[in-house]
């Protein structure tokens, strides 16, 4: 928390820029948490603090730092703006001008409205307050009034500034089939960036996410005192965490300025995007569960809706299928009983079949060998069969052995001078060039065009931006990366203007892409390659930290050594589907998995839209537990992972959280073998939720056995 401590109060006051007392303190608040600002005798905007929700104004004010001081004047640490004027001049001086507040669904928002007096520049700070689940949305506009273009080099989203004795950072990295691994390290004098450069596949390496805790340790799921950050742009991201010389934390969010200079063309505006925060002094499980109801109420497309069940044959038969072998996987759907077929990758090209992934990308045609009927066909037999149908596609992409290349090469990113640089085979689509974009639009306006019952897209992306160079802007390279994820924002706005509801998946080579700038077109993503049952537990771990478990897919497949239970019973946790042979199922498997697709339909309200409580960390335990409750308290839904445990190694009780403590709940554990029972001597009894808060139960599904585990079904009475 920025509290330039109270005992400081009065010095501070006295020594410098105190408030301008004509224009007062401009306060933007939700239910816990307070953002306080001042403007300076010298008509600069100053953060003054940055914490829990005031009783009564705080008078009078300290000092406080510059709320989002601009470069080349006297801030000496890194700016949130950099301007270079027509005339060579990199200085920008911003001034309050005036403020505004106005509500909107769920809060206010302010605007505060700054000027650079001698260079006509102005910057508007929006923030968003929601006020019920403590989140704060903010982001700037920077207008260009001068009469020449202008040259932005840093522009933040937002600035804040914290001042505690620690600060602790948890970053989230990764790579294929690893992602969302948690690190939370010290943070020490200097700076300390987390950022992507890789366009496309943004979050491939590390993700655009962070807790910051602030205090003598890092804040645990219940306790202490954090943010939790996240920016909504689906492109190069930066963050930068930097400690001063009077052990001040000033933390810059934003788009990544790297080889990304921007100019900014008189009259002008230049939108950064929005960076989500909110203020937890109770852990970072209220942090999390502040995001998620937010999120589904504000951010995620069809957030409080429903989801399907699927099976996805991507596992099963890779790119080896045909017309017959699809409508036969269409019983296997059925049989388990899930909602909708999704039909993946190889389903498209004929002069350059997808056989494989050396070639078609581009070419959006339904193969004629593999599926002479086309997909009108698998689309009725799919509804004839009572199911839904959806289909994979990668339309940002061309493999070189494609059509669309030999007729457009003009079309893609592809550096002049030097050899076309390949990932899995492929190159990105320019989409900056609004031909590309109509081309976009196009695959998915076509299929729906053709199949209008098409019910679900999976919309994948398996390369980064790199060795990139657009023919159409020719001139202007540096605004390259970000123009790409506006053109991508574009296209989307088109398909969500034309098809509002489509449920689509983001994939992204696994999970590449995930934040709330494309969650608002998408309904879920695809959070990762590796579906091995105990990696998953990490992964989905890592995710649910900043997303609702109704956007986070996870299929059982034949990924990992682990029992189909227990596969199944980690898939279960998030969004469930199938991407696995259902044929070669036993009968104990094809009943178990029928089994648990209807009791996933009967639990998974609780999960998608309940509040979930993170009980036992696989960091820092050789298991996992969490639970989800639903707002009433009435249901809950709880599962529990052993990892590598070792023979009769203890587990000790686990207290729940989140129940009300006067209702009586009776635990039953679902998703049991066929004929088995189970053996947790919780099972079937009822107890208090005080009880099961105060003095805990056992949940380890088997003491001894690596990779078992459980999931109760916990309903008050
Ligand atoms: C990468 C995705 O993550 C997979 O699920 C699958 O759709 C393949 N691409 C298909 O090429």
């Amino acid at each position: 928390m920025i509290r330039i401590r109270i005992i400081c109060l009065l010095f501070i006051a006295i020594a410098g820029n105190s408030y301008a007392q004509t224009n007062g303190p401009i306060s933007i608040t939700t239910k816990n948490t307070e953002l306080i600002f001042t403007v300076g005798k010298n008509k600069r905007l100053y953060q003054n603090y940055l914490g829990k929700k005031l009783d009564k104004p705080v008078l009078p004010l300290p000092k406080g730092i510059e709320a989002y001081p601009g470069g080349g004047m006297d801030f000496e640490f890194e700016p949130a703006i950099r301007v270079v004027h027509p005339d060579d001049n990199p200085s920008l001086e911003l001034k309050y001008q005036s403020y505004k507040t106005v509500a909107i669904a769920g809060g206010t928002q302010t605007d505060i409205l700054l000027k650079d007096e001698v260079y006509n520049m102005g910057v508007t700070l929006h923030f968003a307050a929601y006020a019920d689940q403590d989140i704060i949305k903010t982001w700037a506009d920077i207008h260009n009034g001068e009469k020449k273009t202008i040259t932005l080099t840093n522009y933040a989203s937002a600035m804040l500034h914290f001042d505690a004795g620690k600060y602790w950072l948890t970053q989230f990295h990764g790579d294929w089939a690893k992602e969302m691994s948690m690190q939370e390290s010290q943070l020490t004098s200097g700076s300390k960036v987390i950022d992507s450069r890789l366009g496309t596949r943004s979050n491939k390496f590390q993700a655009p996410v962070f807790f910051l805790s602030l205090g003598d340790k890092p804040a645990n799921e219940t306790e202490g005192e954090l943010i939790a950050g996240t920016l909504a742009w689906t492109g190069n991201f930066r963050f930068s965490f930097e400690i001063d010389n009077k052990n001040v934390l000033h933390v810059l969010s934003g788009i990544n300025y790297y080889a990304s200079e921007y100019r900014l063309e008189p009259g002008k505006d230049f939108t950064t995007p929005q960076f989500i925060f909110t203020y937890s002094n109770q852990g970072k499980g209220l942090a999390s569960r502040n995001l998620h109801t937010w999120a589904r109420k504000y951010a995620v497309l069809d957030g409080e809706k429903s989801r399907m069940t699927l099976l996805n044959n991507w596992e099963a038969t890779g790119m080896k299928f045909n017309q017959e072998k699809l409508v036969g996987l269409f019983d296997d759907a059925r049989k388990l009983g899930v909602d909708l077929f999704l039909l993946d990758d190889g389903w498209f090209g004929n002069k350059y079949p997808r056989d494989n992934d050396k070639s078609s990308l581009g070419d959006w045609q339904a193969d004629k060998k593999k599926l002479p009927d086309g997909v009108p066909y698998l689309v009725k037999q799919a509804t004839a069969k009572g199911l839904k149908f959806g289909i994979w596609i990668e339309p940002e992409m061309v493999n070189p052995k494609s059509e669309l290349y030999e007729k457009h090469p003009d079309w893609i990113l592809k550096l002049p001078n030097r050899d076309e640089s390949y990932q899995r085979n492929q190159l990105v689509l320019d989409l900056t060039n609004p031909k590309v974009q109509d081309f976009v639009f196009g695959v998915v306006d076509g299929l729906f065009s053709e199949n209008p019952d098409l019910a679900y897209i999976k919309w994948d992306c398996n390369r980064t931006m790199t060795n990139a160079y657009s023919a159409y802007l020719k001139g202007n390279q540096s605004h390259l990366y970000i123009e790409y994820t506006r053109a991508w924002y574009k296209v989307l706005d088109r398909i969500r203007a034309k098809y509002p509801h489509i449920p689509i998946m983001l994939c992204s080579g696994g999970g590449g892409r995930a934040d709330y700038g494309a969650l608002k077109y998408f309904t879920s993503f695809w959070p990762s390659d590796n579906t091995d049952g105990a990696e998953r537990v990490y992964i989905q771990w890592g995710y649910s930290y900043f997303f609702p478990a109704n956007t986070i897919s996870a299929h059982v497949t034949n990924w990992g050594k682990q029992s189909l239970k227990f596969r199944t019973d980690v898939a279960m946790m998030d969004k469930l589907g199938y991407d696995i042979n259902v044929g070669e199922f036993s009968g104990e498997d094809s009943q178990f998995s029928k089994e648990a697709v209807a009791n996933y339909k009967r639990i998974s309200n609780t999960i998608w839209f309940g509040d979930l409580y993170r009980l036992v960390s696989p960091y820092e335990a050789n298991r996992a537990v969490l639970m989800y409750v639903d707002t009433l308290k009435t249901k809950s839904v709880l599962f529990s992972y052993n990892l590598q445990t070792r023979y009769h190694e203890l587990l000790t009780v686990v207290r729940l959280q989140g129940l009300d403590p006067a209702k009586s709940y009776r635990i039953k554990e679902i998703n049991l073998l066929p004929g088995k029972k189970s053996a947790l001597a919780c099972n079937n009894k009822v107890y208090s939720g005080q009880y099961l808060m105060e003095v805990g139960i056992d949940v380890s599904p088997a003491r001894q056995a690596a990779f078992s585990s459980a999931v109760l079904e916990i309903t008050a009475e």
